[in-house]
């Protein structure tokens, strides 16, 4: 079987450095909010070019203390994409957030910025636009918006390290932004964890208070906050794999790139970058009317596949509440039931990549 992801590979790659890394944190003794943690915030923030980043512990986490650090509070409306998984709703939830949705462009299905125009109400306060698949938004017009409407902008990366918006860096964009770094992810540690990365003091202090119970210096406790923090083991991994993002980046760009060669022609609709867009290839995920079909067939040749996702927000039971029936979303709908995402992981060897594209060739004979 081809797995759709396995993280043996990796680990044989860099485990003379993982197990130095760990072992330092053992001689060290000091296992929350120590030396490594603050290593890799900085390391990381230089990666991205931003001011700070604050380590949490996920990227759910992020999202919520993102936009209660930015100033969402209970009842505000936060716009995010119909076709993005659960945990961006659940952190708009946690921070007190109505969720509200806008549909997504068919092209790159990202936040599409007239759909997102058309959700704002009086309610509005935050949008978080989602990076989904590692393919930037259209930041330029969300940006335009924002503004025009008095917007908060929190920017999901959780599937985008390493991804550009004409050349910038996704996560550059809004006041915030929440990445995490759960093990499939791009950038991911050996467990749970997540960061926001922002230019601003004020929110970075308001998020390192936040993270910690709201205390503010030892013992004094100045606002309600919550216990989120990125241990210091996986601080030590995290900065072992930052150190590789953009050579593991660069193995799944070549990857994808296969995919197309050996897919071109076929009645499927492939990734497409757009102009302003330099995908991570978090995901390759092609899109066919008969998805359950050919991931049926797939299956039976031995290739393990997933939906990112066959069930949109508002059709997920938790959010019958949103009174948002099928056919709000159209193109979020007709994406949910045509996805497929092919294995893809820096250290999936070609041969495999060639077998996937080959076993799917065969589906439409
Ligand atoms: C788009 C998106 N947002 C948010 C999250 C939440 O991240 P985590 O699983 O680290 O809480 C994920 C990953 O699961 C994600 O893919």
């Amino acid at each position: 079987m081809i797995p759709f992801l396995e993280f043996h590979s990796e680990f044989r790659r860099l485990e003379t450095e993982i197990r130095a890394a760990i072992d330092e944190v053992f001689q060290a003794g000091w296992y929350i909010l120590g030396k490594q943690l603050e290593a890799f915030e900085n390391e990381f923030a230089a990666h991205l070019g931003a001011a700070h980043a604050v380590g949490v512990a996920s990227g759910t986490d992020a999202i919520h203390l993102a936009l209660a650090a930015a100033g969402v509070i209970r009842g505000d409306g936060v716009i995010t994409a119909a076709n993005t998984c659960v945990p961006t709703a659940v952190g708009i939830i946690a921070a007190g957030g109505e969720l509200q949705l806008a549909d997504v462009d068919p092209g790159t299905l990202t936040m599409s910025p007239q759909a997102l125009e058309r959700a704002i109400t009086e309610k509005t306060k935050a949008i978080v636009p989602v990076h989904l698949y590692g393919h930037p938004c259209d930041m330029d017009a969300i940006l335009a918006i924002a503004q025009r409407h008095g917007l908060v902008v929190v920017e999901d990366c959780a599937q985008a390290h390493g991804a550009c918006y004409r050349e910038r860096p996704c996560g550059r964009f809004g006041a915030a932004a929440a990445f995490s770094f759960y093990p499939s992810k791009n950038l991911g540690a050996y467990g749970d964890a997540g960061a926001i990365a922002t230019d601003s003091d004020e929110i970075r202090g308001r998020l390192r208070r936040l993270r910690n119970y709201g205390e503010d210096r030892r013992y004094h406790h100045v606002c309600d906050g919550v216990n989120s923090r990125l241990d210091e083991i996986q601080a030590a991994i995290l900065r072992v794999k930052l150190r590789h993002l953009d050579w593991a980046n660069d193995a799944r760009r070549q990857r994808a790139q296969r995919y197309h060669e050996l897919l071109a022609g076929f009645p499927l609709r492939l990734p497409h970058e757009a102009p302003w867009a330099t995908a991570n290839y978090h995901l390759f995920v092609i899109r066919t009317p008969q998805r359950d079909a050919l991931a049926e067939h797939l299956r039976e040749r031995g290739v393990a596949t997933l939906m990112h996702y066959p069930v949109p927000l508002h059709l997920q039971e938790v959010y019958q509440r949103l009174q948002l029936g099928p056919g709000s979303f159209p193109e979020a709908e007709r994406a949910a039931h045509e996805v497929l995402s092919l294995p893809l992981h820096p250290d999936l060897p070609m041969e495999e990549v060639e077998q996937v594209a080959l076993a799917v060739r065969d589906f439409f004979g």
